[in-house]
């Protein structure tokens, strides 16, 4: 067999893992050719492609990013997008393509599915968001990153007695805020899930300094908003697949909190810091056995599935389950999370 992988979306820590397993499982034990698609879907449609080989995955294990490159390329707003995509596949002879991303590139690759399209899905987002699957690879470096930067800013805000405002990324779900949250120690933590009440934060801030606390830590995920109001955005611009570029809701909240409380405040934004570099040690055994899996789909001939984590199996879901939903954040956890409030 002939077998394309490509990764989609934004990036996430252990895209290099995946592929590595799958290259590796695949010549080895399949005796499969593989075959490199750069940048996403882009590099079927202007047929982009480099053959893997074991020379090629060899070392790539702990790097971040993606030796295949990444975009967010829809080939449903391009012209004739799906025929090209089908006419790529023919030329370079492939039977089947690996597709590693996120709710966008699972979604495009259960439309070409659905066309005739040979692929299986691997779970990938820092944000966790996916239907289907416990946790999404990338998840755990972004939360231990997250985690690290509120342990560091708790001694500056503390010797200041400021509050600190830390946004993190989360577009429709507050994951990396909840759990960076809860091991980072917040005292209140703002994600999409649950319209956020201005005053509300700053009974928290001023409850702690009642108790002789001087300083406060305060995670905001990128797509909260104040009750009865609307997402912050960056930039009206959307990309392909509709998104508006989100950011901003830090420094709302700051200016918020400074305007109500008088108390000095500031603003950090982890942004791509999260996403960047080496996986954690829990990413790269879950992207290994995502890899393996996603393989094993393609020799068993099961297409239009994604592999995915429930308890401590790996299992296989229909795409169609997978793009149909969002995992938002678990709101148990945040009744918890709510325990350390103020
Ligand atoms: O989709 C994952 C994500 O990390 C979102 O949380 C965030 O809004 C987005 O990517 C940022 O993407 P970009 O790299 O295109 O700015």
């Amino acid at each position: 067999m002939k077998v394309g992988v490509l990764s989609g979306g934004g990036d996430a820590p252990g895209i290099n893992a995946v592929i590595r397993a799958v290259v590796r499982k695949g010549i080895v034990h399949y005796g499969f050719e593989m075959v490199g698609i750069r940048d996403g879907w882009r590099g079927l449609l202007e047929n982009q492609t480099f053959p893997l080989t074991l020379e090629s995955i060899s070392g790539i294990l702990p790097k971040g990013g993606s030796i295949l490159g990444t975009s967010r390329t829809n080939p449903f707003k391009r012209k004739n997008g799906p025929q090209k995509i089908f006419r790529n596949v023919e030329r370079l002879g492939l039977d089947a393509v690996v597709v590693i991303g996120g709710d966008d590139t699972l979604t495009v690759a259960y439309k070409l599915y659905e066309k005739g399209l040979s692929c299986v899905g691997v779970p990938k987002t820092i944000d966790n968001d996916l239907w289907g699957t416990d946790y999404t690879f990338g998840f755990n470096t972004a939360v231990s990153i997250a985690t690290e930067a509120l342990d560091r800013l708790h001694s500056t805000a503390e010797a200041h007695h400021r509050v600190i405002i830390v946004e993190v990324m989360g577009r429709h779900a507050g994951w990396i805020a909840l759990e960076a949250g809860i091991a980072g120690g917040a005292d209140a933590i703002l994600i999409p899930e649950i319209p956020f009440d201005i005053d509300e934060v700053c009974k928290y801030i001023k409850a702690r300094r009642e108790r002789g606390i001087t300083f406060s830590i305060i995670v905001v995920a990128e797509g909260a908003k104040p009750k009865g109001g609307k997402e912050i955005v960056y930039s009206k611009k959307v990309d392909e697949f509709g998104h508006i570029k989100l950011g901003g809701v830090g420094y709302y909240v700051a200016k918020e909190i400074e305007k109500r409380t008088g108390i000095e405040t500031r603003v950090v934004v982890l942004g791509h810091l999260q996403r960047g570099g080496s996986p954690s040690a829990f990413d790269r055994v879950l992207a290994t056995r995502y890899g393996v899996a996603a393989i094993d789909l393609v020799k068993k001939k099961k297409f239009g599935r994604m592999v995915a984590l429930k308890g401590n199996k790996i299992v296989s879901v229909p795409l169609r389950e997978v793009v149909s939903r969002r995992k938002t954040a678990d709101l148990k956890l945040y009744e918890l999370a709510s325990v350390f409030f103020g």
